[in-house]
């Protein structure tokens, strides 16, 4: 037997974060830096205020998609958090329902997957043992009437998680996704404000609603969702693969 208690070491790591100047996004690349990675970071900001190496890239724009794939062919990432995304809601009976759909699978899917195929043709040409971890959502495990389009794309971020991880096992390649709950970051603004539009309610009751709600009593911090990241980023994590984490709580039981 073999034990293996020695802390959590990424040097010599090349790490990939895509929405870089979220709130999770932004954890990651702390975390990943802390523990001795080399971190590459993405988003649509103009800057980034954190500990790596920042490109711009609007994933809707093909031209910045096709850019960001030929930066990934340059650096070789070993490990991939690929977690850049949209939220939105609306109704079904919507009539600009169609526009939101092409965002929303635009960056939470097609761009998502782009990215995590560009890193996984470049794992195995250089015959890495990668580590790709995928943002999912628990809204990808239960539809809800308002939020469909979401929904769907953190379903489809689930299923493209285990597909590509039995196609790179072979590789040695992991991939696995992480299901955050309710997360306290920017994005939990936009998420609020149309609670509030759509369900009646006041600035701040939906997010106070949904952390009361939660089975431990409140949301996640991105530094929660950051320690997972790490833990699927690195050996500990090695028999791990095609799963989806929950890290929500105790929010959605498997
Ligand atoms: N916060 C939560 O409660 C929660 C819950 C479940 C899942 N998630 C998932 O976790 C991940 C991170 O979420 P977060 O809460 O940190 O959100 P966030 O909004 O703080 O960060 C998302 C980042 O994606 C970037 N992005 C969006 N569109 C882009 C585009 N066209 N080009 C490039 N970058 C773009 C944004 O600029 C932003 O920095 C997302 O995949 C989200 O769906 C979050």
């Amino acid at each position: 037997m073999t034990f293996n208690a020695a802390p959590t070491d990424l040097t010599g790591k090349v790490c990939l974060v895509t929405g870089a100047s979220g709130g999770i996004g932004a954890s990651a690349v702390a975390h990943f830096s802390a523990l001795g990675a080399t971190v590459y970071a993405t988003d649509i900001t103009d800057a980034f205020d954190g500990a790596a190496t920042y490109k711009r890239f609007d994933l809707l724009s093909d031209d910045d998609l096709s850019g960001c794939c030929d930066w990934i062919a340059e650096i070789k990432p070993d490990v991939l958090f690929n977690n850049a995304a949209l939220f939105a809601m609306g109704s079904v009976l919507d009539a600009g329902d169609l526009v939101q759909q092409d965002k929303l699978f635009g960056v939470n899917v097609r761009a998502f997957y782009a990215i995590m195929q560009a890193c996984a043709k470049s794992m195995v040409e250089q015959k890495q043992l990668g580590s790709i971890i995928n943002l999912a959502s628990q809204a990808g495990h239960r539809g809800e009437a308002l939020v469909a389009h979401y929904c769907a794309t953190k379903a489809a971020v689930i299923s493209y998680t285990q597909s590509t991880a039995l196609a790179l096992a072979p590789h040695k390649i992991r991939v696995n996704a992480i299901s955050p709950g309710v997360i306290d970051t920017p994005m939990w603004a936009t998420v609020d404000a149309l609670f509030a539009k759509f369900e009646n309610k006041e600035i701040g009751q939906k997010k106070c609603e949904v952390g009361e709600a939660v089975p431990l009593g409140y949301m996640g911090s991105p530094d929660d969702v950051a320690r997972a990241a790490v833990f699927l980023a690195s050996e500990q994590s090695s028999y791990l693969t095609a799963q989806t984490i929950g890290v929500d709580g105790g929010n959605v039981l498997r």
